[in-house]
């Protein structure tokens, strides 16, 4: 993708991305119609669905010809990723939209033949903006970020885990699960992938780990993680592949070795 095209996206993407954000902001308090898909815990709500139609409509009105991959069923049906397709999760964190309001983000990562170009996350209620253009930097809000410091010492690490790691589940053996989050310095569980990546992006965790995302979770954070030196890959150390739904590691690369070594590998089922 050339320098001026992928300018003209941003710029645009960005502002859609504001403009969702400030909408969803202004009917805050307004009454919810929630369903649910997958089980019980696995929520909708009209705002989600509205927020991915207000995309797909602004993106297919200027780039008819690029693909959208969406998690609420707006998009087209990707089956790779050829040209420019736009991943999209309209509201990640949909648990905390709907029972806290707040600590829910949108995000928008766009990739090009395969390769990451822009991402975008917008912790709404916060009013931050993580954004990043492959080989510019990442930034919060016009800030940029620093590079993430590779001195980092594994017990000096805040790492991003939820219950289920902790839990008897078919990745890994819990208590080898529970002997890591006892070495760390400390965990933090925030409801929203994309939340959890802007914050290992900006220092404020060293690492998040999960196990079961979709791209449209982390296309956006992988490549804003990536600008500032962190690494994303599967909790066993593989690629991503966006186009199928897998357990993700992103961090600081100086923790990186150490998680997957001796307690992902070591703990595998
Ligand atoms: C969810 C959030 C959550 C993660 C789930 C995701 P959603 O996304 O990112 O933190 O643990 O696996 O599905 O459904 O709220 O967009
Ligand atoms: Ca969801
Ligand atoms: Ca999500
Ligand atoms: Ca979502």
């Amino acid at each position: 993708m050339n320098r001026q095209d992928r300018d003209a996206i941003y710029g645009l993407a960005r502002e859609w991305v504001l403009e969702a954000g400030k909408a969803i902001r202004e009917r805050i308090n307004d009454p919810l119609t929630i369903d649910t898909k997958s089980d019980a815990n696995d929520l909708v709500t009209t705002m989600d669905k509205d927020t991915e139609y207000f995309f797909m409509n602004r993106i297919k009105s200027v780039y008819p010809d690029h693909s959208i991959i969406g998690e609420e069923g707006y998009g087209d049906e990707v089956t790779s990723l050829d040209g420019t397709v736009w991943i999209i999760d309209p509201i990640d964190g949909t648990m905390n939209f709907v029972h806290q309001k707040r600590n829910f983000a949108i995000s928008v990562g766009i990739y090009h033949d395969g390769v990451g170009e822009i991402g975008l996350i917008y912790d709404v209620m916060a009013d931050n903006l993580y954004s990043a253009q492959k080989g510019e930097g990442a930034f919060k809000n016009e800030i940029e970020l620093p590079p993430l410091s590779l001195k980092k010492n594994f017990h000096e690490s805040i790492l991003g885990v939820n219950h289920f790691w902790l839990c008897e589940n078919h990745l890994v053996d819990e208590e080898k699960m529970q002997e890591m989050v006892r070495t760390v310095r400390g965990t933090r569980s925030y409801g929203s992938a994309a939340i959890e990546f802007a914050f290992v992006a900006e220092g404020a965790l060293d690492g998040y780990m999960t196990m079961g995302l979709s791209a449209w979770d982390i296309a956006a954070g992988i490549i804003i993680v990536n600008e500032v030196g962190g690494v994303t890959t599967t909790s066993f150390g593989e690629p991503i592949n966006l186009l199928k739904k897998s357990s993700v590691l992103t961090c600081n690369p100086a923790i990186q070795e150490q998680i997957l070594h001796d307690y992902l590998r070591k703990g595998r089922k």
